[in-house]
């Protein structure tokens, strides 16, 4: 079994977090979100044989020095470095060489408990050429949309829609079961869009093409605000793979702070996560916010729906409400931020 994901974005809309730290390793609960992938799917790797190609451009180097052997857990990765980006389809035509049968394809930003196995065994017994997985959102308007016939075949597909194009609902959630026809209209060596580019292609084609509408958890954590919110989902086991009761380090205010954390006296922390060797001192408030690792927050500080990067320092009586702060800025005292 072959799995793509592709994590070769440069998380523009998560700047600053993901100016020095790649979308696929930001951390989630204080663990690079790649695991959270690389779990969902080791139960497909029933025969050991779950080959895992990574197709990377964005600071690779970093993605690759994060995967360390133990946590693989007896999956196979190939991280493949594109010679420039190459876009979500023409980095699936740049392994093709490598592909033997169909391959299931990830955006390196979902964060799901999907269970992909009856998915592939009806991808095969229609004999589709592609299955798109297909999830419900009550604003479609920042994804690709999805309109199926009585059939759950794909009538047409739109991309970030405008107002009044479609009253579908269901979006593309970047989960693709292909074979390697489909991977052979794509041209070579040049950037290529799944969405713009290849999709199109593809309805013209009269291949089969299918999707189907899953009703798993599944988000994408590419803006602050969703990743925000995939911290707290993990944290309050809102993913059947993650139950609470499997994370011992849950404070009674569910929150997730490191053990290598310091907390000085009257800290409270409130549905928040702290990452390794941060120092809270007298009498700061964290709620609804991610601390990375490293950082420093300095006396009475508060913060609210904000998320501070590695190594940041934050002065005293500071206030920051819906605000992001990159890794190792400095924050002055009183000051006031979001
Ligand atoms: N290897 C590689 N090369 N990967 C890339 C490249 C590239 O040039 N460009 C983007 N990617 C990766 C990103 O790292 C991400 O994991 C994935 O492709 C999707 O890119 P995003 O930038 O996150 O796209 P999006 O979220 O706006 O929209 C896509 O995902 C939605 C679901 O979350 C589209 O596929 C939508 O149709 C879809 O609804
Ligand atoms: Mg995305």
């Amino acid at each position: 079994m072959q799995i793509l994901i592709l994590a070769g974005g440069k998380g523009t809309r998560l700047r600053p977090l993901t100016l020095h730290t790649p979308k696929p390793i930001v951390p989630i609960a204080n663990r690079a979100f790649i695991y959270y992938q690389l779990d969902l799917l080791r139960p497909l790797n029933v025969d050991g044989t779950l080959e895992v190609l990574l197709s990377l451009s964005y600071q690779p180097r970093k993605i690759e020095e994060t995967l360390t052997h133990e946590e693989l857990g007896g999956i196979t990765i190939r991280p493949i470095v594109e010679p420039h980006p190459l876009g979500t389809a023409g980095a699936m035509r740049n392994i093709r060489s490598r592909v033997t049968g169909t391959l299931v394809v990830f955006n390196g930003d979902i964060l799901t408990d999907i269970d992909l196995r009856p998915l592939l065994d009806r991808h095969r017994a229609r004999r589709a050429a592609a299955t798109l997985v297909l999830v419900n959102v009550a604003d479609p308007s920042a994804y690709g949309v999805v309109e199926l016939d009585a059939e759950q075949r794909i009538r047409q597909f739109y991309e970030k829609p405008a107002p009044g194009v479609t009253s579908a609902s269901s979006i593309n959630a970047g989960i693709y079961l292909l074979e390697p026809e489909v991977i052979d209209l794509i041209p070579d060596g040049r950037e290529y869009s799944f969405e713009y580019d290849l999709f199109p292609r593809l309805l013209a084609s009269g291949l089969a093409l299918y999707g189907e509408v899953t009703n798993a958890y599944w988000l994408d954590i590419g803006t602050p605000e969703r990743y925000r919110q995939a911290n707290a989902d993990v944290l309050h086991g809102r993913l059947r793979r993650y139950p609470p009761e499997s994370s011992p380090s849950l404070t009674a205010d569910g929150s997730l702070v490191d053990a290598e954390a310091t907390l000085k006296s009257g800290v409270s922390v409130i549905r928040s996560v702290v990452g390794a060797n941060c120092y809270l001192e007298d009498g700061v408030s964290v709620v609804d916010s991610v601390v990375l690792a490293g950082s420093r927050i300095a006396e009475g500080s508060r913060l609210s729906s904000s998320i501070v990067g590695r190594g940041v320092h934050i002065g005293s009586h500071c206030v920051l409400r819906d605000a992001i702060v990159g890794d190792k800025s400095v924050v002055t005292d009183f000051s006031r931020l979001g």
